[in-house]
């Protein structure tokens, strides 16, 4: 495969105040569901699994109050929501003291200049594989019209493998060297095949917010016998083409227009999510129903591309195009820059790896991150000159030994980096570029 590049840019756009203010009070807690037959503990949030819409329009102020009732500490990040201004709020181990159990934190943010379909999770610990993810819509100022006709109704759809082992045994797997094994089966909106149910009014077209909420396996996404009209990914409205089914890799979201049939009785269809780019054959099963149409689905599920087909997967990938003629916000006002002319201050390989020092560690260039419990954020905020930090090596090194390190890529403002990822590793990898805005180049 060959390797893809991205480019960023560090913004500093003027804030505009409007937009309303949104206030959320959550509480996180353990509760005992069994999306799969075997019950588990799972993070619910407000006793919701999954949690909760945040439902917000470009230009609010959001307040999340997050209670953590958890054992354990917690931290919840916003997944493509950009906190250009504000990284202090996004929730992920360096830029953030965890929540600890019994306290609470109140995230505030504005969802700026961005539109979209996204998704939070909890970004500690693991818990991700027990859940506490929920949906996330930014929507269109009412003064800006959407690219296409208003839908009937908005659905979100998440998607995910899961484990029906505990989160806590699974990182006792991954500390003790044996690593993450495949996950059980693949979950649709926190439940298992056929336990949910979409109910399709005849004629109406529904926006299906898609988004791939789980630990590490690739989802092929299709309806049976409908056409999808991809609309909207990754926060853009993209040139509006139809998919019979649609790759979506962890940490992705889509908008899709799917238009119900005229039928009043007859057949119910099934809505699949299964597994990509991986030895695991798993299938996510929802069910549509219509007025009076049957309980379940009949005949085969739809099928998808091949399992190991990952030439489809690009090429898929390749045919999604902005609409840069949709009206909409964007982080960066159209004709600001040109790729090509821009001068390019570094360029970073980034190439992952796995290896067992003892325990079953990730590496990129050969470096495992140690967390040394001050946030990096608040040492290099307070200037805490005990906190030792390496200096992330800006190519992989080709000795093939491994390092513990508490790395740093250092960057400056204004500047544009260009990173190559490489993935020499035999299992697909996806990557989490948190609180950025990248443009992929190739
Ligand atoms: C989401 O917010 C929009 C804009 O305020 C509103 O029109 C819509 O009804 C809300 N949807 C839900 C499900 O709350
Ligand atoms: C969780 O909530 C219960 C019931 O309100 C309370 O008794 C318990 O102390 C809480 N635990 C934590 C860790 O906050
Ligand atoms: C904790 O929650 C209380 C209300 O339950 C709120 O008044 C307080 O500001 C919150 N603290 C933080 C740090 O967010
Ligand atoms: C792009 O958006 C414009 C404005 O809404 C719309 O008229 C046009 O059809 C869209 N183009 C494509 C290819 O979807
Ligand atoms: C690693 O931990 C898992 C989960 O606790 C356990 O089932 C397994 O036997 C352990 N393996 C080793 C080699 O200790
Ligand atoms: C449903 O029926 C209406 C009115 O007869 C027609 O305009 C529309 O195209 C039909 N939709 C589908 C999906 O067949
Ligand atoms: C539920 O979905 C599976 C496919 O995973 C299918 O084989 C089965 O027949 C469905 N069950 C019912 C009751 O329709
Ligand atoms: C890039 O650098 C060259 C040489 O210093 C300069 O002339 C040019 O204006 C720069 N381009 C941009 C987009 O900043």
């Amino acid at each position: 495969m060959s390797p893809f590049s991205l480019l960023f840019y560090l913004s500093s756009l003027a804030v505009l105040v409007d937009g309303k203010s949104l206030s959320y009070d959550w509480t996180v807690s353990f509760s005992h569901r069994a999306p799969l037959a075997l019950t588990k503990q799972v993070i619910v949030i407000n006793d919701q699994f999954p949690g909760p819409l945040l439902n917000a329009t470009t230009n609010d102020a959001l307040n999340i109050n997050v209670h953590n009732n958890l054992t354990e500490a917690f931290l919840m990040t916003w997944n493509g929501l950009q906190m250009r201004r504000n990284s202090w709020q996004d929730g992920v181990q360096e830029t953030n003291c965890p929540i600890l159990p019994g306290q609470n934190w109140t995230y505030s943010f504005q969802v700026k200049d961005q539109i979209g379909s996204f998704f939070y999770f909890p970004s500690l610990l693991l818990h991700k594989a027990a859940g506490g993810y929920g949906p996330i819509r930014v929507n269109n100022r009412e003064v800006i019209p959407i690219p296409f006709p208003q839908p009937h109704g908005d659905i979100d759809v998440l998607i995910g493998d899961w484990y029906s082992a505990d989160h806590r045994d699974l990182r006792a797997l991954l500390d003790n060297g044996t690593g993450l094994q495949n996950p059980s089966g693949i979950l649709i909106n926190g439940r298992g095949p056929n336990e949910t149910v979409f109910e399709f009014q005849p004629g109406a077209t529904y926006r299906l917010r898609i988004s791939n909420v789980g630990l590490k396996t690739s989802l092929n996404f299709r309806i049976q016998d409908h056409l999808m009209l991809l609309v909207e990914t990754e926060g853009s409205y993209t040139a509006q083409q139809t998919y019979s089914n649609l790759d979506i890799h962890v940490g992705q979201s889509s908008s899709v227009l799917v238009t119900a049939k005229n039928q009043t009785s007859g057949k119910s269809y099934y809505m699949v999510a299964s597994s990509r780019l991986t030895d695991a054959e798993l299938f996510g099963v929802g069910v549509i129903r219509y007025p009076n149409s049957d309980d379940f689905p009949s005949g085969p599920l739809p099928p998808g591309p091949q399992l190991h087909d990952y030439f489809y997967s690009i090429e898929q990938a390749r045919s999604i195009r902005w609409n840069l003629s949709a009206g909409a916000a964007r982080s960066n006002p159209q004709g600001s820059y040109h790729y090509g002319s821009i001068n390019v201050s570094h360029t970073i390989v980034l190439r992952n790896g796995e290896t067992d020092i003892k325990r079953h560690l990730y590496t990129v260039n050969g470096v495992s991150f140690v967390s040394q419990g001050t946030p990096l954020k608040m040492a290099d905020y307070f200037e805490l000159e005990t906190l030792k930090t390496g200096i992330f090596p800006d190519t992989p090194t080709d000795n093939g030994i491994s390092t513990l390190d508490t790395s740093v890529i250092n960057a400056n403002y204004r500047e544009f980096y260009h990173l190559v990822f490489e993935n020499p590793t035999p299992s697909l990898q996806t990557w989490h570029l948190d609180g950025y805005n990248f443009f992929v180049v190739g």
